[in-house]
């Protein structure tokens, strides 16, 4: 069932092309505007939302905050995210003109579903993202949005994550659509450009040995930081929990501005760090902010492993390894970033011997509080 892989996780990975392309499958008439019938919620309802709130657990609560990044710019609409469990338990503020959005892959973490009953019983309307048909928090939401990564095994996710993230995209798309703000024409040159993402997290994926061979000289490491800014944060979060998941190496992710507030206390000679770099095509100079951060960690010694887009050669005077993925608009590019540090924690643990796919003390669905 492998598929000739040595682990589900590792398939799971390189299945990500063909999840994120079924997950936008289907989604334009023939005047080329998106559709999301799924979503059967009044439009009237969808056009007074005044606040979305994202509930979700783990890997899921980050590909909620990357939705938070691109719902908000594409729709104007002031969107939090939270862990599911600290939502549930402190009276937040929610009434029927809240979204709230619930990402599970498996639609049965009792976090999450705890949320959702708290915000439908406050009179919120309850969206879900998740991956498996027929389960509890879909059949407890008001409508849900279905990634379609197919089953997910291992108990690390990877195909789910970015699914989960496209079908988010989608919904931020849809709802900027509806509501016609000022961000709408964008719409279709998102979707033009959503479209090009399968083959390009292909081309990710066909680099892999590059990664392949960093995480095995790396197997040593016990400590390893990840930086990352706007969108580049949740991923480097995302990677971060691969590596505790899987690896049992101690992992933090930082928001790359938050360095020389505390974390770079921690820079010192040989440390490994992930930076995760936004495209230099980008907007408010995010680029150069990055790339300064990753000149601060090499000057203390660290051993800087720096995602960068093709082509940006600014990076390569202050990195020691640069991973390149494939040109893309700023908001969609945790679905190529993120792919090379779920390899590299595959890698590093298989290296180690470890169980890839049944990591100790973990279970693929929390299904207790
Ligand atoms: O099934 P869910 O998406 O609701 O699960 C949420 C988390 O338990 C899950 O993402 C967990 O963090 C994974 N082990 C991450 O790899």
């Amino acid at each position: 069932e492998k598929d000739g892989y040595s682990s589900f996780m590792l398939k799971e990975i390189n299945e990500q092309p063909s999840a994120v392309e079924q997950t936008l499958m289907g989604r334009l008439d023939p005047q080329g505007n998106l559709m999301l019938d799924e979503l059967r919620i009044d439009e009237s309802i969808l056009r007074a939302v005044d606040k979305i709130v994202v509930v979700a657990c783990g890997t899921a609560a980050y590909a909620g905050q990357v939705a938070k990044y691109a719902i908000e710019h594409w729709c104007r609409i002031p969107t939090e995210v939270e862990l599911a469990h600290e939502f549930r338990y402190r009276d937040p503020i929610v009434n029927e003109k809240t979204l709230v959005v619930a990402f599970s892959q498996s639609g049965e973490t009792m976090d999450t579903l705890m949320a959702v009953r708290h915000a439908r019983e406050q009179g919120a309307k309850v969206v879900a993202i998740c991956n498996t048909n027929g389960s509890t928090i879909p059949r407890e939401s008001d409508a849900v949005i279905y990634t379609h990564a197919g089953p997910e095994i291992a108990v690390a996710s990877t195909k789910a994550f970015l699914s989960q993230i496209a079908a988010a995209y989608l919904l931020g798309l849809y709802l900027a659509q509806l509501r016609g703000t000022k961000f709408a024409d964008e719409v279709r040159e998102v979707l033009h450009e959503l479209q090009q993402v399968p083959a390009k997290i292909q081309t990710v994926l066909d680099a892999a040995g590059k990664v392949t061979d960093l995480a095995r000289r790396m197997s040593d490491a016990d400590s390893v930081l990840f930086l990352g800014r706007h969108v580049g944060y949740p991923v480097a979060l995302e990677g971060a929990l691969k590596l505790k998941e899987i690896a049992y190496i101690h992992a933090e992710g930082f928001a790359a501005g938050e360095l020389k507030h505390g974390p770079i206390a921690l820079v010192e000679e040989g440390q490994p760090v992930f930076v995760i770099v936004p495209s230099p095509r980008g907007r408010d100079s995010l680029h150069a902010k990055v790339v300064s951060n990753i000149q601060e960690v090499r000057a203390r010694g660290a051993i800087t492993i720096v995602i960068a887009e093709e082509g940006d050669e600014a990076v390569t005077p202050y990195a020691n390894e640069v991973i390149r993925v494939p040109r893309t608009p700023v908001l969609l590019a945790p679905l190529l970033t993120t792919v090379p540090l779920q390899l590299f924690a595959c890698e590093l643990a298989d290296s180690k011997g470890y169980d890839v796919d049944q990591p100790r003390n973990l279970a693929k669905s929390v299904t207790v509080e």
